[in-house]
């Protein structure tokens, strides 16, 4: 699969996630549980294979300052997602924080995303 293609179907998982979460959202308490687990296993086998992926890359090439940037916010932000959803599900510490740091982890990792793959994909042409 061409790097163009994994690209999209990143996006194409990052949306399906995104929208489950609204739905999730929506939905309210308790969870409707077969749309969190879709919503919290796409986003871990995304994350699993996107880092066996960028290792590779990484490898064939050279990293500049804004993929570096990028990852480390795309890592936090991962962290940040994967923390407040666990604590959400939970349901103890205050909700309405936690769906905040939430949304704006999503919003800050689909631009990183973008940033990183548009890089990539420049880097890629010019070697
Ligand atoms: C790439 C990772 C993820 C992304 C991009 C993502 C994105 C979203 C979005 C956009 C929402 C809707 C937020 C709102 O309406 O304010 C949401 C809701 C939710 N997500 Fe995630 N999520 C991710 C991972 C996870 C994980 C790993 C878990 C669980 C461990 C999780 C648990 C939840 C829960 C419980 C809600 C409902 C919150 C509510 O009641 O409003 N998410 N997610």
């Amino acid at each position: 699969m061409s790097l163009i293609s994994k690209s999209i179907v990143t996006l194409i998982a990052l949306m399906l996630i995104i929208i489950l979460g609204f739905v999730l959202s929506r939905l309210g308490r308790p969870y409707n549980q077969l749309i969190f687990n879709v919503h919290k296993i796409i986003a871990l086998v995304l994350v699993v294979y996107s880092f066996i992926y960028i290792k590779k890359q990484l490898v064939t090439v050279e990293p500049g300052r804004i993929i570096v940037v990028v990852l480390v916010l795309i890592l936090i932000c991962i962290v940040a997602l994967f923390a407040t959803g666990a604590m959400l599900s939970i349901g103890k510490v205050s909700q309405v924080l936690l769906k905040r740091i939430h949304l704006s982890s999503t919003i800050v990792l689909v631009v990183s995303i973008v940033i990183f793959l548009v890089e990539l994909i420049h880097k890629l042409k010019n070697t």
